[in-house]
């Protein structure tokens, strides 16, 4: 091998492997939230995508839960959680057979950040 096929090769398993450290740092940060997962596949169906529940599900449940600032004011994540676990009404179920106690914890931090300004 020439001396210079030597350096060029080096060269490109330099940049390869710093772009790709670049690449992995950028997919981490774009990671979904751990409450978004539980979130879409227990909640959304009736609280909305981002916690307004559509108008079938308001027609269908009138005292549904919209998640915005001014219901977490007056509600703190553990009264969420505890929510989860009991159940509310005769349509919010409980949930602790579906969700362990981590993911209601992650959940109910997700929902949060909908009550918070962008
Ligand atoms: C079948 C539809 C349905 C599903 C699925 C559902 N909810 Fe609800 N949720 C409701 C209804 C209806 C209420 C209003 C209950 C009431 O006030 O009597 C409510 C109320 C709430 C409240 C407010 C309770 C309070 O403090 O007044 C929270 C928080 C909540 N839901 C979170 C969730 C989360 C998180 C999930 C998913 C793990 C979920 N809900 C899944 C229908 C649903």
């Amino acid at each position: 091998m020439k001396p210079y096929t030597v350096i060029a090769a080096i060269a490109i398993l330099i940049i390869g492997s710093a772009s790709a450290g670049r690449f992995a740092t950028a997919a981490t940060l774009q990671q979904d939230p751990p409450g978004k997962a539980p979130y879409d596949a227990n909640c959304k169906k009736c609280h909305g995508a981002i916690g307004v529940a559509p108008k079938s599900m308001k027609t269908k449940f009138p005292k549904i839960a919209t998640f915005n600032a001014e219901f977490f004011e007056h509600r703190s994540a553990d009264s969420v959680v505890t929510i989860l676990t009991k159940g509310k009404g005769q349509d919010m179920k409980s949930f602790k057979d579906k969700l362990s106690h981590a993911e209601m914890v992650a959940v109910a931090a997700y929902i949060r950040a909908f009550g918070k300004p962008k």
